[in-house]
C-alpha cells in the first residue's frame, strides 16, 4: 500500500486559492472541548494543515491557545495553515461581530474560509446572546439569505480578513436560489456526506456550479459507526488500509473536502494514508447510501429545511 499522506492533498477553490482536501473537526460535546487544544497540536504536528471549527463549538480558544503555541515553537506560520469556522445562524442579522469574536478567539487575524453555518435564522435575547426555549432555539422570521449576503459584503470589503466565503448545510432549492439572487458562488457547501449520505445530486449541482462539497461527519459522527460497514471493511482489506483511510479517501479521490473528528491524539500523529481508490470502488460506495440510505446528523431545530432521509428517531 503507498505510505503518500492524503493529508497532502489539495483542492483549488473558485476563487483561485488552496485548500487542503483534509479539515481537522473540532466540533465536540460539552466538557470535551478544552481535549481539543491537544488534538490541534497533535494533528498539525501530524501534518494537517486545515482546520474547521464554529462559533457555536466552543472550540476556538482551546485552537488559538494551541495555534500560539505551535507557532512559537516554530512548528508551523500562520500562512502554513487554512483556518475555517462558521456564523451560527443567531449571528444572521450581524455575521461581521460573530467573525470578530471568532478571530479573537482564534488569536489570528484572518480567516481562509467563513461558512454559513445553516440557511436559518434564529432569535437573540436583549444582551445578544442565543434566544432559548426548552434548550431548543427560537426560530426568527429573517431571511438567511440576508447573511449570506452580508458575508458577500464582507468578502468584497477585505478579502484580505476574509479569504474565502462559503455555506452549510445547504440543499438544491436553496443553492439555487442563492445563485439566482446573490453573485458571488460560495467556494464551499459543507454538508452530512459518507457512504450511507452520499448526496449524488447534491454534489453534481455544486460541481456544475463551481461549488466544491466538503463532507462533514465523514465517518458517521459520534462513535465512527461507518467504519463497520462491509464496503468500507472490503475496501480497506483490499488496500491494506484503515476503514478510516477508505472513508476520507472517499472524498479527496472525488474531488471534495473532509473534515473528520478526532481528540485520539495518537490517532492524528499517524493521518491518514493515499488509497489509490478505483472509479469502481467510489461508484460501490456511493451504492451503498443509495441503497440504504442513513442521515446521522438530525438536529430538530434544522428540520425545516427539509432534508433528505432525516430520522425522526435521533435527537
Ligand atoms: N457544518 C455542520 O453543520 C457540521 C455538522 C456536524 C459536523 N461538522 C464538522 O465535521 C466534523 C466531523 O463530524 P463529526 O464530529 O460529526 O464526526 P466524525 O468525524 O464523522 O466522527 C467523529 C467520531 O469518530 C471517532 N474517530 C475518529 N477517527 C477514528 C478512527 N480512526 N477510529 C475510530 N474512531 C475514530 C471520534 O472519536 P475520537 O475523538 O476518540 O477519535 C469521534 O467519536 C465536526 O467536528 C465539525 O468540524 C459540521
Amino acid at each position: 500500500m503507498s505510505t503518500e499522506s492524503a493529508l497532502t492533498i489539495k483542492l483549488k477553490l473558485n476563487n483561485g486559492i488552496e485548500a487542503p482536501a483534509i479539515a481537522l473537526g473540532t466540533y465536540n460535546s460539552e466538557g470535551l472541548q478544552p481535549k481539543v487544544k491537544d488534538a490541534v497540536k497533535a494533528a498539525v504536528k501530524g501534518g494537517y494543515r486545515h482546520i474547521d471549527t464554529a462559533w457555536i463549538y466552543g472550540t476556538e480558544t482551546y485552537i488559538g491557545e494551541a495555534l500560539a503555541e505551535l507557532f512559537a515553537e516554530g512548528v508551523v506560520k500562520r500562512e502554513d495553515l487554512f483556518i475555517t469556522t462558521k456564523v451560527w445562524p443567531t449571528h444572521w442579522n450581524d455575521p461581521s461581530k460573530s467573525i470578530d469574536e471568532s478571530l479573537k478567539r482564534l488569536g489570528i487575524d484572518y480567516l481562509d474560509l467563513v461558512l454559513q453555518h445553516w440557511p436559518l435564522t434564529f432569535k437573540v435575547d436583549a444582551d445578544g446572546n442565543p434566544l432559548m426555549n426548552d434548550g431548543q432555539f427560537v426560530p426568527d422570521d429573517g431571511d438567511y439569505l440576508d447573511t449570506w449576503k452580508k458575508l458577500i459584503a464582507l468578502y468584497k470589503k477585505d478579502n484580505k480578513k476574509i479569504r474565502s466565503i462559503g455555506v452549510s448545510n445547504y440543499t438544491i432549492p436553496y443553492l439555487e436560489r442563492l445563485l439566482k439572487e446573490t453573485d458571488i458562488v460560495p467556494v464551499v457547501n459543507q454538508v452530512e456526506l459518507h457512504p450511507s449520505l452520499p448526496q449524488v445530486d447534491l454534489v453534481k449541482f455544486s460541481k456544475d456550479h463551481g461549488i466544491l462539497t466538503e463532507a462533514f461527519s465523514p465517518l458517521g459522527s459520534r462513535g465512527a459507526p461507518l467504519l463497520k460497514l462491509p464496503i468500507v471493511e472490503t475496501l480497506a482489506k483490499k488496500y491494506d488500509a484503515s476503514p478510516a483511510e477508505i472513508l476520507i479517501n472517499y472524498h479527496v479521490k472525488s474531488g471534495r473536502l473532509a473534515a473528520p473528528r478526532s481528540i485520539n491524539t495518537e490517532r492524528l500523529a499517524k493521518g491518514f494514508n493515499s488509497v489509490p481508490l478505483t472509479a469502481d470502488d467510489l461508484k460501490s460506495l456511493d451504492q451503498e447510501g443509495i441503497d440504504h440510505p442513513k442521515r446521522y446528523v438530525n438536529m430538530g431545530f434544522a428540520k425545516s429545511v427539509g432534508y433528505e432521509n432525516w430520522s425522526e428517531d435521533k435527537p
